[in-house]
């Protein structure tokens, strides 16, 4: 299948461009400045200019699936994460339906069905997520959300914990490998089973595909 990543530049979205291409597929990463060009290309990737400040209908022609990692990269900056992770989310999933995407992965975070719980200092953040996957079930799409905990750049373990809903950790779990989290993103494009399901995911001692395989 062809896919767009959006977000491919990023930390976990270069993961994810490298197990698409793995498993078989085109893909597209987006890209916004030429400089990237080459990375992507060097992980099996087609590089395509795409901006969430800009009209994305070139950025996604011709894909049947598409993959939403996208994320502001100043995260103290509330304007920047509503621009990428909502605005920008939600004409990327506009242009989805309006083009030939049909199936869409989208990285979501832990408790974005239930923002008035979340913490106060993530709260705004979460809610966003959670009305950018609200936006994402009203349209007619085979979306999978997979929600996230706290993300970090350790090396992969191959191993989480995963079901429709998990209650919030209690206490010090660590962070969720940014390669294990692409792993389950690359896994869910592939897998009916996951058609139209949101789940989350943290760190655990199951291996992924038998977590998954168990949702
Ligand atoms: N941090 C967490 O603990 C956590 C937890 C759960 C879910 N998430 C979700 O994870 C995602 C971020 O993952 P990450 O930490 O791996 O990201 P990251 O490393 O910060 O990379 C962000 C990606 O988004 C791209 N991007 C930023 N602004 C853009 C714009 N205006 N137009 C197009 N692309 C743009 C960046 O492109 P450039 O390379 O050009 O900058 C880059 O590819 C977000 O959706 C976030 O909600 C995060």
């Amino acid at each position: 299948m062809k896919i767009l990543v959006a977000g491919a530049t990023g930390r976990t979205g270069q993961h994810v461009v490298r197990f698409l291409h793995e498993a078989g597929h085109t893909v597209h990463a987006m890209v916004r400045k030429p400089e990237q060009r080459d990375a992507m290309a060097a992980l099996g990737a087609e590089p395509v200019f795409g901006d969430f400040t800009k009209p994305l209908g070139y950025t996604l022609q011709g894909c049947r699936g598409a993959v939403f990692v996208a994320g502001a990269r100043d995260r103290a900056n509330m304007s920047e994460i509503e621009m990428v992770e909502h605005t920008g989310a939600f004409t990327f999933v506009e242009t989805c339906r309006r083009l030939t995407v049909r199936r869409l992965v989208m990285l979501s975070v832990q408790g974005a069905h239930d923002p008035e719980a979340a913490p106060e200092q993530t709260r705004d953040w979460v809610r966003l997520k959670g009305d950018t996957d609200q936006f994402i079930r009203e349209n007619k799409l085979d979306f999978t959300i997979v929600r996230a905990t706290a993300l970090g750049d350790e090396p992969a373990t191959g191993l989480i914990k995963a079901a429709p809903v998990l209650p919030a950790p209690e206490g010090e779990i660590g962070d969720l490998s940014r390669e294990d989290v692409a792993k389950v993103l690359a896994l869910a494009v592939d897998d009916r089973n996951l058609f139209d399901r949101s789940f989350d995911i943290m760190p655990g001692d199951t291996p992924i595909a038998e977590a998954m395989g168990r949702l």
